[in-house]
């Protein structure tokens, strides 16, 4: 086998033909090691191929875990490449024992790849989420192991848990560098993806992040999930920011509890039954994620200021918008904010994309600055253009009947919305209208 020689930044993964002392892109200094990688000559042609449908037939798999399966667009792909990335602790682990489990239960061969716990961790860990189907585990943290593994057995699927705690052994760096994640990585796609085995990498996000994070694997794998939710809350989210074979901004809703994670089918109900009556400065909006509505709370408080000009924080709502919506709020109704702060902030830790927030932070602004209570059976939804009109958004319907399930009887919305039976749908026109509505 020929070899061939490159020079490779241990911090950053830059990538020279000669060697240098300082790494251009990190700026590191003796950083950049010389590697010799074997150049895989020994290699079969590959002719084109005409494709039809019959020939092919794209396989899934349904898991039956509502939320997973539908964050993957209905199913998992066979052979394909996951990265399902997440801060530590937040579910990763507990997350891929469910679904190796299941896929054991469908009689598909699994295998977990374990390179962070030990197997009596492993085993206390199996026995508190009740997982009933046994699963063969490796507990290994190096790259031979696995490949002498998946060549000697052929998966359906094969869970590395996580991508960081497992090197190479012929190359110098530590386990978690960016060569190391890279080689590493490589290698499995390639092997995996020739016996079509779904894989899935766990991978921690790092304080570094964007460079020795999961995020250097984004470009190489077919989905990447994130798994996010605040510690301190018993929900976890599950979003896809890449998928090949599905959509990206459908989200999974989990409970997290000891027995492990439950989907949240309803998540609107869930928010909605977290929180008592809502006080003045709060409002709720009917978000659309992906195909599926969920009722969220918008809330905003407006502080005289101690600042000579005043503050504007936003979390959940996108920052830009906001200074543009108190613009457009002050040329309507004179100058009010001129001397007061305005934060806004959506519950949940969601951040809402969507331009229909609009209608629902100008309404909780607004009750803030009159103390008005708006209260929780009225919801809010439609965008604010820059002379104040409200315009329409997508999918009206699906939000006006999701505020109905959720008994909300009086819905602010753009003009041109339909009816609803027991429900006061009040079309307001522009933020004056609006404002004379609430104050
Ligand atoms: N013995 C236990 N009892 C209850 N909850 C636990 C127990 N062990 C771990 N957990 C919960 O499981 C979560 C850890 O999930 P885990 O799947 O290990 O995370 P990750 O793999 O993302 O690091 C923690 O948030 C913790 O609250
Ligand atoms: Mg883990």
């Amino acid at each position: 086998m020929a070899k061939k020689t490159t020079f490779i930044c241990e911090v950053c993964g830059y990538e020279t033909f000669k060697w240098m002392g300082k790494c251009p892109r990190c700026t590191g200094w003796d950083t950049i090691k010389e590697f010799n990688f074997d150049k895989d000559d020994a290699h079969t042609r590959v002719k084109p191929v005409i494709i039809t449908d019959e020939e092919l037939p794209e396989e899934r798999i349904i898991l039956g875990i509502g939320e997973m399966d539908r964050v993957l667009g209905s199913g998992l792909t066979r052979g394909s490449s996951i990265l399902l990335g997440g801060d530590p602790g937040i579910g990763k682990t507990t997350l891929c024992f469910e679904i190796v489990s299941r896929m054991a239960g469908l009689g598909l061969e699994v295998l977990y790849v374990s390179g962070e716990e030990s197997l009596r961790q492993l085993s206390s860990r199996r026995k508190r989420l009740n997982l009933t189907n046994p699963f063969p585990i490796l507990n290994t943290n190096r790259l031979d192991d696995i490949l002498q593994a998946i060549t000697d057995k052929t998966y359906n699927m094969v869970v590395i848990d996580s991508i960081q705690s497992i090197y190479n052994s012929k190359l110098p760096m530590l386990p978690g560098s960016v060569s190391q994640i890279k080689d590493v990585s490589s290698r499995l796609i390639r092997e995996m993806k020739q016996t079509e085995t779904t894989h899935v990498f766990i991978g921690h996000v790092t304080k570094e992040g964007a460079i020795a994070g999961p995020k250097i694997l984004e470009h190489m794998v077919d989905t990447v999930l994130y798994f996010e939710g605040d510690k301190m809350l018993p929900y976890r989210m599950l979003r896809a920011i890449k998928n090949r074979f599905g959509p990206v901004d459908e989200i999974g809703i989990f409970q997290m509890q000891k027995e492990g994670l439950i989907s949240v089918e309803n998540p609107s109900e869930f928010f909605v039954s977290e929180r008592g009556d809502i006080g003045s400065g709060s409002t709720l909006f009917p978000h659309i994620t992906g195909s599926r509505p969920i009722i969220l709370e918008v809330q905003a408080i407006t502080p005289k200021t101690n600042f000579s000009i005043p503050r504007r924080l936003s979390l959940g709502y996108d920052l830009s918008r906001l200074f543009i919506l108190i613009a457009v709020l002050e040329k309507v109704l004179g100058r009010p904010f001129f001397d007061r702060d305005v934060y806004v902030n959506v519950t949940g830790g969601m951040k809402v994309g969507e331009t229909a927030i609009d209608l629902s932070v100008a309404a909780s602004i607004l009750s803030s600055y009159k103390d008005v209570n708006i209260g929780k059976d009225t919801a809010l939804f439609g965008e604010i253009g820059l002379t104040g009109e409200i315009r329409k958004t997508v999918n009206m319907d699906i939000r006006l009947r999701e505020c109905e399930r959720l008994g909300i009887t009086r819905v602010f919305c753009p003009r041109g919305a339909e009816r609803v039976a027991g429900m006061e749908v009040i079309p307001v026109k522009n933020v004056r209208e609006l404002f004379e509505h609430i104050a």
